[in-house]
Order: structure tokens, then sequence, then C-alpha cells
């Protein structure tokens, strides 16, 4: 059966590129597969988290999931800290991981910065870690934004070096899901650089649970060019900020770039900004006040985490011995 595998981390604000990156094709995708979708908060802590800021930013994702529509009757929500099977499965594939795949991994390089030696070996390791998320359910789908890219198809080497070093066709190689107009929703402050939870202007990102106001703020300080909007795609060659918002105001409309285009050709950033706005708004604001509804009542997103986890144990457990089994653990039965 084909199943997905994703996850985000419980790091501060969720955005408009989670949204339209992730979580919203998620929703639409939960009709046709399985769906397992988690709160990496092993992944969070490659990096210093506050106790108190990082339980409470993973019940804030768990309510983004659920308010954006991902229907926890139907889909496993869960925080990965709860299946022990995740860290189990990640040292035995960090066993056949050799250092020179590692040492490509871009995001390691951009998060450990010049001071390398300083950075932990959690961060360094934080992809063989993903690659057991994934592989623990024996996921074959995974979608995700562009800039995870290079993730998975280390994960799908490391299924591959697995399968291989013991002469089976245990895991399946995991593929990716890129789809829509925005896999790479970028920052509203710079054309060339992701929206991101890591950016220390707010003004760079639209916040899942910014309010109207907000919303509008951000988009109309929103860098852009002096040129009125071109008509066809290529008028977007060399115009990073044109794009960009030519690119969120398609995904949120759910049209293609052209017919977002055929839309506002000629027309002055100030007339595209307030149809943007109002977009975004109406697709955003609900959700980020259900979100906030959510968060207020947290006795039922944690049932709804507990239930998840105890979904995903019973998935990731016999898979997790029969894994052990094809490595050669011994499993001693208990004398009588
Ligand atoms: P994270 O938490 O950085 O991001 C969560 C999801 O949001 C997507 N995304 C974006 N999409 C479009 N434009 C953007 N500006 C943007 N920023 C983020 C990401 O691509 C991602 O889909 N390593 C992962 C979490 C993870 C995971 C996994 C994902 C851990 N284990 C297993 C899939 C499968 C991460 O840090 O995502």
């Amino acid at each position: 059966m084909n199943r997905i595998f994703s996850g985000i981390q419980p790091t501060g604000n969720l955005h408009l590129g989670n949204y339209l990156g992730a979580i919203r094709n998620w929703v639409a995708l939960q009709k046709d597969f399985d769906c397992i979708f988690c709160i990496v908060d092993l992944h969070a802590i490659t990096l210093p988290q506050e106790p108190a800021a990082l339980r409470s930013s993973t019940r804030e994702v768990a309510a983004a999931y659920i308010a954006a529509g991902v229907d926890p009757d139907h889909c496993t929500i869960f925080n990965q800290s709860t299946v022990p099977g995740h860290s189990q499965l990640a040292w035995v594939l960090g066993c056949m991981t050799p250092l020179g795949w590692l040492n490509r991994m871009t995001q390691f390089k951009e998060k450990a910065g010049k001071q390398r030696d300083m950075a932990g070996l959690g961060l360094y390791s934080y992809p063989v870690l993903m690659a057991a998320d994934i592989l623990l359910y024996k996921a074959t789908h995974v979608p995700v934004g562009e800039d995870q890219k290079q993730h998975l198809e280390l994960a799908r080497d490391i299924a591959g070096a697995f399968n291989r070093a013991y002469g089976v066709e245990y895991f399946p190689l995991p593929e990716p899901q890129i789809f829509g107009t925005a896999t790479r929703v970028m920052s509203l402050r710079d054309g060339t650089k992701k929206m991101s939870k890591s950016d220390p202007s707010d003004y760079s990102r639209i916040n899942m649970t910014d309010d109207a106001d907000t919303v509008a703020l951000k988009i109309r300080r929103a860098k852009t060019d002096p040129l009125p909007l071109p008509d066809s795609v290529e008028g977007l060659s060399e115009r990073p900020e044109a794009e960009n918002l030519i690119d969120i105001y398609a995904a949120l409309a759910g049209v293609g770039r052209e017919a977002a285009l055929a839309e506002f050709a000629g027309a002055q950033f100030s007339q595209f900004k307030e149809r943007l706005a109002d977009l975004a708004v109406s697709v955003l604001g609900p959700i980020g006040a259900e979100m906030k509804r959510l968060v207020a009542a947290p006795d039922h997103v944690d049932a709804i985490l507990a239930r998840g986890a105890a979904r995903a144990n019973a998935v990731a457990e016999p898979h997790l011995a029969e894994i052990y089994e094809l490595v050669g653990m011994l499993r001693p039965q208990h004398a009588r």
C-alpha cells in the first residue's frame, strides 16, 4: 500500500512556506494515501531549544495540521519522541551511512556556519534521523518543499544501502512529492532568499497565525521592483520579488502562474498587493483562528497526539523487530 510520511520541526513560527510547500499538499493527498504526519521534536533539538517553548511549539504545529484540514481520524498525527523506533532505527542506519554522504549535505553547512567544529553530532546526523523517520514506516511517498530534496535523495541512498547490505528488498525507495506553484516560497524582504522560521525579520514571512492587519501590512511592505507586472512568465525572469509574489498569489488562488499573470498584466504592485493581501487573509485567516482555538484547549490536541503515538508505534514496532532480525540482533526470550 502507498504510505505517506512527512513532518515539520517545532522550532517557531509556522509560515506561508510551510503551508504552501507542505501542509496544504498533505490535505490534498490524505484521501489517496495512508498518511503519517509527524512533529519532529527530536530534529528540533539539533539546535538549542528552550524546553517550554519546544513543548508549546509542538502543540502549535499539531494544531496547524488539524486547522489546515488534516483529518486526525483518518491520518496519524504524533510527535516523533513518542515513538522510540525513530531513534533506534537512526542508529542502525547511521552505521551504514558513509561520512562522505553526510559531508555533501548543504543544510549542515548552512546551519553549522563557520564554527563547524562546535556544531553538534545531532546536527550532522540530522539526515540519518530523517531517513529513519520515513523508513521506519516503509513510507513510499514524502510530500515536502523543494528545500528537502537533498535529504530525500540521501534517504533513498540509505534505504538502498540497507537493502544491499542484507540482500533484501526490505525498504521501498521513498519518492519525493514536490509539487504546486509554491515549492519554494521566498522571503518578502529578499526574493533570492527562502522564507524561513529563522529569519530575524518578521517582515520576511507571513506566519500562519498573523492577524489580517499584519498580513496586509507585511504584503504592503514586501520588496518589489519599480516596473509594472509583466504579461508573460518570461517577463518574470531576473525579477525574483515579482516572481515570488505571483507564485504566492497563484498558489493561494489555486491557479497557474500564467493565469495569475493574465489577471494582473500591466498592473502596478500597489493594486496587485491589495488583491494578494485579501486573498492571503481569506485563506489563512480561518486556519490561524482555528489554530489559536486549538492551542487554547490543549487537552484536545494532546489526546490526538496520544492516539497518533499509539497508532504510529503499532506500525513501527513490528518493523523494528524485523529490522533487528535482519541485522542479527539476538532477542532472548524470558526464562520460564
Ligand atoms: P521544516 O520544518 O524546515 O519545514 C517543514 C516543511 O515545510 C517546507 N518548507 C517550505 N516550502 C516552501 N517554501 C518554503 N520557504 C519552505 N520552508 C519550509 C519544507 O520543505 C518541509 O516540507 N527536515 C524537515 C523535517 C523532517 C521531515 C522528515 C520531512 C524531519 N523528518 C521526514 C519529511 C520526512 C524540515 O526541517 O522541515
